[in-house]
């Protein structure tokens, strides 16, 4: 079965039960708080939560859809037979009660009927895992039940504790639930052998996950706290790339027909064989793919959220490509697009614009290469007896030449060389703490509320960095900041003059801010999860792994207007700003515009 078929399968089997087919959204979320659309159920967030009613909307409470998605964590693990960036997720829901409303029983009904009677796949050889309670919640008596009445043997359900079995929210706040997964045994020859292999195995792939229902009974709320929901829900979700290889009999999704034609163009312009550079032909075709996909939802590369997950992606796969050889573009996106062309029109429509986007981040990168890549292999050079790069010198290549650490880390790493991690952390802190002292510098002599002026206006250029991407757009991305006792300085990327409305626009966004008296709060969290969270990020102050995200926002509706990954120092809330007044608007080099402007007491 190649991968259209099982798309159409799934969707005319729930089309058949009364589901109304939903198209996949954009690979951006409208949830600021989200990075990126990560599992079918974000886009009905409102409806899950009992906010919205889908019969508004949809005339219908019961939903299938073949979702985009993107997770983020898994960047370093492609390569490996299972994982992508990009990926699809198959899914159907019950959303509230009426009459006709399923959940448990409905949802396990549904799912047994598809796998065994559509798919065909074999009953005796399924595993289930239920929620086996934990944190307040009981253990899901009722779902052993419903799977015992449909044939499974009771020694095949695993009770699984919150860590494998309770799913969601997406972010920190929103519907959840415990779930119930379906795991296919593909047999005895793809496994560890020990007497404890089974679901969730941590030593093989003989059980794969198939199928996750989620009973959707909570609500995560601000205080971490886990409240019913008025309504109950339920959220299914399939890995689509992993039921297709099982359907397939293949170890990988790789080698199913979605990256066949990817793999055999690799090969034939690499004159290299898959199977020798299974790991570069891998991260090549995982992220073409991603690339084109979040290219044609008009994400561009930058420093910053989604753009800094694109430009990432696309240098890790210009780099792997060197590797096997291969310099210039092969036309891996038409094998993409026209793959996928039927169910994401939009790629065939934004073509020329993603393939734009993705070329001209190709090139700045060669660019950084070719300087960086010299430098780096004198290094290992010199230090072959050692084996040991230090991270000072990491830290010189990364501040002088602009060259990821991500890179430098990979690079060494193949060549069996050690990082010093550490070293490079506290070189980088040392550059921080330096240049802090220099902005610190610049408020002496003026008496001590030069502190409290800073911070001031270390506020105000955060809601100034927002302001500028509301009006002119996401693709302003700060280029460099400077603060002195009387004014701010802000550089950003932007192509043109601003407009004298434009200008005022953003003074006036700014204001708003300030008079609704928004709370500055401080949270440490790691880089992963201040990216994930939606804090704008700038690679040229490389970060360390522990970062402080200040948030401008209301605490009581959750709302934010900034959030930043910055070290400080801010004030505690907007109201202490008085009055924020652009002065200038010039340009400071090609493609970039500079602000002046003033905190005044009224
Ligand atoms: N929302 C269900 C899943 O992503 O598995």
């Amino acid at each position: 079965m190649n991968s259209q078929e099982l798309r159409d399968k799934f969707l005319s089997y729930f089309k058949g039960k009364n589901h109304k087919i939903i198209k996949s959204s954009s690979l951006l979320p409208n949830d600021p708080s989200v990075l990126l659309t990560t599992a079918g159920m974000q886009q009905f967030s409102l409806y899950l939560s009992g906010k919205k009613d889908p019969l508004e909307d949809f005339e219908s409470r019961h939903l299938a859809s073949c979702q985009k998605c993107f997770r983020t964590g898994d960047i370093e693990e492609i390569g490996d037979d299972t994982h992508h960036t990009f990926f699809e997720m198959l899914g159907n829901w019950s959303i509230g009660q009426d009459e006709t409303g399923y959940f448990k029983e409905g949802a396990i009904e549904f799912a047994m009927d598809f796998l065994v009677n559509e798919l065909r796949l074999d009953k005796s050889r399924f595993y289930v895992t239920v929620f086996k309670g934990e944190g307040g919640i009981g253990k899901d008596e009722e779902a052993i039940d419903l799977w015992l009445k449909q044939g499974i043997a009771r020694d095949r359900i695993i009770e699984c504790s919150k860590k494998d079995n309770f799913w969601g929210p997406v972010s920190d706040i929103g519907p959840c639930g415990p779930c119930s997964e379906i795991h296919y045994d593909r047999g005895e020859e793809y496994g560890c052998g020990r007497p404890d292999c089974g679901p969730n195995c941590d030593h093989c792939k003989r059980v794969v996950e198939i199928w996750n229902l989620v009973f959707m009974q909570y609500n995560r709320n601000e205080n971490g706290e886990y409240e019913l929901l008025d309504q109950t829900n339920i959220d299914t979700g399939i890995g689509f790339e992993r039921l297709l290889s099982l359907l397939n009999h293949k170890n990988s999704s790789y080698e199913t027909d979605i990256f066949k034609d990817m793999i055999a163009r690799l090969e034939g312009v690499s004159q290299k064989k898959y199977e020798d550079n299974i790991l570069a032909f891998r991260v090549i075709a995982d992220h073409t793919r991603s690339a084109i996909f979040l290219a044609g939802d008009g994400i561009e590369p930058s420093n910053v959220g989604q753009g800094y997950v694109l430009r990432r992606i696309i240098r890790r796969c210009v780099r792997y490509s060197k590797m096997i050889g291969i310099e210039n573009d092969v036309g891996l996106g038409d094998h993409v697009i026209s793959k996928y062309r039927d169910v994401y029109p939009e790629l065939e429509e934004r073509k020329s614009m993603i393939y734009d986007i993705i070329e001209k981040e190709e090139k700045k990168f060669e660019k950084t290469i070719k300087s960086g890549l010299s430098v780096l292999e004198r290094l290992i050079e010199e230090e072959k007896d050692n084996k040991m790069i230090s991270g000072e010198k990491v830290f010189d290549l990364y501040q002088s030449y602009g060259f990821p650490f991500e890179l430098t880390e990979e690079i060494v790493k193949e060549k069996g060389f050690g990082l010093d991690k550490a070293g490079f952390d506290e070189s980088l802190k040392k550059h921080q703490d330096l240049s802090r002292a220099g902005a610190e510098k610049k408020f002496g002599g003026v008496g001590k509320d030069a502190g409290v002026e800073g911070a001031k206006l270390h506020t105000a250029t955060h809601l100034l960095h927002t302001a500028l991407r509301k009006v002119l757009g996401e693709s302003v991305q700060q280029m460099g900041s400077d603060i002195n006792i009387e004014r701010l300085r802000f550089d950003f990327a932007h192509n043109q003059k601003m407009t004298p409305e434009e200008v005022k626009k953003v003074e006036e966004l700014v204001n708003e801010a300030i008079k609704s008296d928004l709370i500055v709060k401080k949270e440490e969290l790691s880089l992963e999860q201040a990216l994930e969270s939606g804090a704008l990020a700038f690679f040229k102050e490389k970060y360390p792994e522990v970062v402080k995200v200040w948030t401008i926002g209301n605490p009581e509706t959750g709302e934010w207007f900034s959030k930043e990954i910055c070290a400080g120092p801010h004030v505690d809330k907007t109201s202490e700003l008085g009055h924020f007044k652009i002065i200038k608007e010039e340009s400071s080099s090609a493609g970039v515009r500079r602000i002046k402007a003033i905190l005044t007491k009224e």
